[in-house]
């Protein structure tokens, strides 16, 4: 587990040139669950209660129950004020202050709470699944750059590679919001262990990779994760959510 991720303080819900990333320890969070149920909505609680798995719903129920909590102490509000609205995609964003941007993700047992004023933003988490046809997959979904860059990478740093380009993929389409009407080919990431989290090309619609930061986010050896907006020159805080 990386340690870098503080116990939130006063700090946590100040706006500014920040973004502020939350980590959700699902095992951890549990505890909190009755706690957390009250700032559910009556549809949001509808939306808990159609999951089959009771894991499923508790995970969806702390991921959104934290969300609105965090939100509504940045924007000094009460949760019921909090209400969100989505865009044509699923994208949800704040009916109240749509410039206060969000995303959030989840896997296995860690979410991920992006939130920042800066710019619309996305992030993913995913859990390493170790049975997966990576290379069929890396064929059907990634672009001839990093299908190439995956191949070329030895053996043993394959597992993480294929999810360093995952997660950074899916934070980059998420934070254009458009889902997977974004064609995966049209853009490219990349994903070598150890080496920098980067967009290397925007090809469709044209845009400056240099104009958008990809951040690479530590959580646990299981676990590739990445947040991506269109800004440089910012500051990241890292906060544990289950201590809230
Ligand atoms: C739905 C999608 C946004 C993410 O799905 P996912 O990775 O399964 O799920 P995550 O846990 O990371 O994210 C889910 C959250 O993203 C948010 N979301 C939904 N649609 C979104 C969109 N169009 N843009 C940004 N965020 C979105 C929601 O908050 C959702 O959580 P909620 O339903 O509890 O509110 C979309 O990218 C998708 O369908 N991905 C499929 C996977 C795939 O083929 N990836 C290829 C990568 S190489």
């Amino acid at each position: 587990m990386n340690s870098g991720w503080s116990t939130p303080s006063p700090d946590s819900f100040k706006e500014g040139n920040v973004v502020h990333l939350w980590l959700l320890n699902y095992k951890k969070c549990q505890e909190k669950l009755n706690e957390i149920l009250p700032v559910l909505s009556p549809e949001e609680k509808q939306r808990g209660d159609k999951f089959y798995f009771e894991n499923d719903k508790n995970r969806y129920i702390i991921t959104k129950g934290t969300l609105k909590k965090i939100l509504s102490r940045m924007l000094n509000t009460e949760t019921r004020e909090i209400a969100f609205g989505y865009n044509e995609h699923g994208k949800p964003y704040l009916e109240s202050a749509p410039n206060l941007y969000f995303n959030v993700s989840h896997s296995g047992n860690f979410g991920l709470i992006a939130i920042t004023p800066i710019s619309e933003i996305g992030v993913d988490v995913e859990r390493f699944r170790h049975k997966m046809t990576r290379e069929d997959i890396a064929r059907r979904f990634f672009s001839k750059k990093e299908i190439n860059d995956y191949l070329s990478l030895d053996i043993d740093q394959r597992l993480q590679g294929f999810f360093n380009c995952w997660t950074r993929k899916e934070a980059f389409i998420k934070a254009v919001g458009l889902g997977l009407s974004l064609p995966l080919n049209t853009f490219d990431v990349s994903l070598k262990p150890g080496a920098n989290a980067e967009i290397l090309a925007i090809r469709k619609p044209h845009d400056d990779p240099e104009k958008w930061t990809m951040k690479n986010v530590l959580i646990d050896n299981e676990y590739a994760a990445a947040f991506t907006l269109r800004a440089v020159n910012f500051e990241t805080k890292y906060w544990r959510a289950c201590s809230l």
